[in-house]
């Protein structure tokens, strides 16, 4: 697949042309305001990432590509020793960012292995910078394939349901659980897509809500709390989730909400993909017990969408990001490689054999 500038423009994160900041389209401002930021520093990199202002596993994997390809850039009149070490320091304190989303360390590592298995400043910066656009590109690809598998598991008039943001903005081009509808929809094939709002972040309502009535798609949000309701009425067909980490035996880490949602689709029969690049695969991770669920600040809960809080300030709040939706309770899982069904554990090996 020969992926072009403007496939790259496609999503929420590019070089700017004289490669000397990451441009980021804020996803904390929609959809009310387009805005841009540009990342020129390792501490904007990690508050962008930190605050959401860039986020979903793939996009973020590609911001912090580009991103340390950045820094190494200012870093090049250093010595090498003290190049690779400081862009070490660098790099895990980007990961530090954000815990659960593999793909952010999947980059940086895939940037460190070039650092440390060269010598030579000049030619390490120019590996890094095509390593970077390697990361986005193979994104796009995989995105591609991700939808083009899910298209094949679903009928034109069929109703999807997802949760979270999955679409370009979290990823590259088309997404990875609504990319096969952004994709459908391209080639004249129309589904409709009940998008929970998500709570508390409302990615759902904020981002993918937008993605997919930009794009002409029917799509309806509802609050997290109605998808029981919705699968009830027979308006769901298949349910469309993303992921943030694949453990080794199928369990996956994705937005909070994801693993009621299993649940549900379960109790009512309804089939349920998560839907990944194999960068988000962790074949170190044995199982969900192993994932680290990030915990964020609980005014996102009391305060963060009011004009007052809506709850009094002493009250307790527990705000994780992620949940574990067991293995056992999805369907299949939809990567680059292919469609991945139980067994999980044996089957997600051959995809790397
Ligand atoms: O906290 P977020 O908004 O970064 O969480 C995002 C998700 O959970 C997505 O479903 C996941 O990253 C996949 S994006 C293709």
């Amino acid at each position: 697949m020969i992926v072009t500038n403007e496939d790259r423009m496609s999503g929420s994160v590019h070089l700017n042309i004289d490669e000397n900041c990451v441009v980021i389209l804020d996803q904390t401002k929609l959809p009310n305001h387009v805005e841009y930021l540009e990342l020129d520093d390792r501490q904007k990199m990690y508050e962008a990432i930190k605050a959401l202002a860039v986020r979903g596993a793939p996009a973020i994997g590609i911001c912090a590509g580009y991103g340390i390809y950045i820094l190494a850039k200012q870093k090049r009149e250093l010595d090498y020793e003290t190049f690779k070490k400081a862009l070490h320091v660098d790099g895990e304190y980007l990961i530090s960012s954000r815990p659960t989303a593999v793909n952010l360390s999947w980059a940086i590592h895939r940037m460190f292995r070039i650092i440390d298995e060269n010598n030579d400043v000049d030619k390490i910066i120019e590996l890094m910078r095509e390593e970077a656009l390697n990361i986005h590109n193979e994104d796009i690809e995989m995105c591609y394939k991700v939808s083009e598998y899910g298209l094949s598991l679903i009928r034109p008039g069929d109703g999807i349901l997802t949760h979270c943001n999955t679409g370009p903005m979290a990823t590259s081009k088309y997404g990875t659980a609504i990319g096969p509808v952004l994709l459908g929809k391209e080639r004249g094939l129309n589904f409709r897509v009940y998008a929970d709002e998500t709570r508390p972040l409302l990615q759902g309502a904020r981002l993918t809500s937008y993605e997919l009535q930009k794009a002409g798609v029917d799509v309806t949000l509802i609050c997290d709390n109605m998808a029981s309701l919705v699968m009830k009425n027979g308006w769901v067909q298949a349910c469309f989730v993303g992921c943030d980490r694949i453990a080794a035996n199928g369990d996956v880490a994705n937005k909070i909400g994801t693993s009621g949602v299993a649940i549900l689709a379960k109790h009512y029969g309804i089939p349920i993909y998560s839907c990944g690049p194999t960068s988000t695969i962790d074949m170190n991770c044995p199982s969900g017990e192993e994932i680290r669920i990030e915990e964020r600040d609980p005014e996102e809960i009391k305060t963060m969408w009011y004009k007052e809080p809506m709850a009094l300030k002493e009250v307790k709040c527990y705000n994780p990001a992620f949940d574990v939706t067991d293995h056992e309770l999805l369907t299949a899982i939809i990567t680059d490689k292919g469609i991945v069904y139980p067994p999980f554990d044996v089957n997600l090996k051959k995809l790397f054999e």
